[in-house]
């Protein structure tokens, strides 16, 4: 029967892992998958994590199953977290996923089965994942414009031209901070029109949050999603822990469903934990309790927001270093966007011809769409990088 299955095509993002892996030369730069590293290029356990895990392997008695849903006090953390107190607790309902994509499945997932014809709107560009999940799941996709290529910011007039046209039952998807791939986010007053757009046409809003802490701080970074979900009457969130708790593999993720409707909230949450089970059943446990940990424990909490706050700003200072390395060596403002932009992507705009000679004739590996992660840089590689960019012409 295998016979009918075809060649599938490699995931852009992670092919690019392996063609950096397999490049024998010394000087070259990973500038590809999203995965934060420090100047040494590693991905560190964070502390507050660690200690979390020594604590867990003391205290932890079973492993048995947890609940479909996963641990609830897993989701009254992450949802203090992303919503704080924007909306009451029993419009929420949540179920712990494996990773960020999980929960984006998932959700997919639950769109459709309220709706089998339903459309989902996705910025242009977008997660290349999102649209490849999206193809599998033979959901109708609707880009909207998003990223403006002259300036590299949002093409805001775009955007809410294009979405306009969403009615009650699409499914409107934005990214909470730190855009995937472009860098280019929504300022509050324009998530505030995203609001009253999404509060006329009534279609649904879907926020992705897998950033969070890695843009402006872990507040500021929420202000979207929350702005949203004090507005909306219903809404769905994605989130992930891969990132600020730095926890990639643990696979820890959260999907919200949210409703103003107290009637529909148990009927919400069970098909969240119905979906659960006809997918995978129980959602992983590692992650998500060391996540509860860190988050209920002030001590940890503190410390783990203090290491994500130099994460954060130690990708800042780089996108600073290399903005102004570039308008010394193009003589030129027209870097300055990088600076602009947050979290760890920013799509620099070279043409792929660019972007292949980046990578042939300087050993720089980003995205075939010019998305460069940031934390793939130090200090000492910025000015190489700044050099290999006007080289090649972009
Ligand atoms: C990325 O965009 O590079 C990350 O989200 C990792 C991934 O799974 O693609």
């Amino acid at each position: 029967m295998f016979e009918a299955l075809s060649e599938q095509p490699a995931d852009k993002i992670l092919a690019l892992v392996a063609a950096y892996k397999a490049d024998p030369r010394e000087a070259k730069i990973d500038l590809g998958v999203g995965v934060y590293r420090n100047a040494d290029g590693q991905t560190p356990v964070m502390r507050a994590v660690k200690t979390a895990e020594k604590r867990l392997w003391e205290v932890e008695a079973s492993k048995s199953y947890v609940g479909l849903a996963g641990d609830p006090g897993f989701a009254d953390v992450m949802v203090d977290l992303i919503l704080g107190d924007a909306v009451p607790r029993n419009q929420i309902a949540a179920a712990a996923t494996p990773g960020g994509t999980g929960a984006v499945r998932q959700a997919f997932d639950l769109a459709l089965m309220a709706k089998r014809d339903v459309r989902i709107f996705v910025s242009d560009p977008t997660w290349p994942n999102h649209l490849s999940i999206l193809k599998h799941m033979q959901i109708e996709t609707i880009p909207y414009r998003y990223f403006d290529a002259e300036t590299r910011g949002v093409d805001f007039e775009g955007m809410m031209a294009d979405l306009s046209v969403a009615k009650a039952g699409d499914v409107v998807l934005l990214h909470g901070c730190c855009h995937n791939p472009t860098g280019a986010n929504l300022n509050l007053s324009q998530w505030q029109e995203v609001s009253a757009l999404l509060q006329k046409t009534g279609a649904t809003a879907m926020v992705d949050i897998a950033y969070q802490g890695f843009g402006d701080g872990l507040e500021e970074d929420a202000q979207g999603v929350r702005l949203l979900a004090r507005d909306l009457p219903e809404m769905l969130i994605a989130a992930s822990c891969s990132k600020n708790f730095g926890i990639y593999r643990e696979r820890t993720g959260l999907l919200m469903c949210l409703s103003s409707d107290a009637e529909r909230h148990s009927v919400n949450q069970g098909a969240l934990a119905f979906l659960n089970r006809q997918n995978y059943s129980f959602p992983p446990d590692h992650g998500s309790r060391l996540v509860t940990m860190v988050l209920q424990d002030p001590n940890l909490r503190a410390d783990w927001t203090h290491e994500l706050e130099e994460v954060r700003s130690g990708m800042l200072s780089l996108r600073e270093q290399l903005a102004r390395e570039l308008k010394t060596l193009s003589g030129s403002d027209r870097f300055g966007f990088l600076a602009q932009h947050r979290g760890m992507f920013s799509r620099i705009g070279a043409t792929p011809s660019q972007v292949d000679a980046l990578r042939e004739d300087h050993g720089v590996y980003m995205v075939g769409d010019s998305r460069m992660n940031i934390a793939g840089l130090n200090a000492q590689t910025v000015p190489v990088l700044a050099q290999a960019i006007v080289t090649v012409g972009v």
